[in-house]
């Protein structure tokens, strides 16, 4: 199915995309093309990096307040 009607791109693309590295949509885009255009696949990209990465590294917290 195409996700990004802009640059022609299916989901098997982005998701392969997204298992080798991918964490955002500028990555997508560099890395196959999805998102660089329009925007307007941006939510479904970001829709699907979240199915295949569902937790995102919190930011690490200061020393101070491991205290
Ligand atoms: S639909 Fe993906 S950039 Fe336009």
């Amino acid at each position: 199915m195409v996700i990004c009607h802009c640059r022609a791109v299916n989901d098997q693309a982005i998701r392969t995309a997204i298992v080798a590295g991918a964490r955002e949509p500028a990555e997508l885009a560099r890395m196959c093309g999805a998102g660089g255009r329009c925007g307007g696949c941006l939510p479904a990209l970001e829709a699907l990096i979240e199915e295949i990465v569902p937790r995102r590294r919190e930011p690490a917290r200061s020393s101070a307040s491991a205290a």
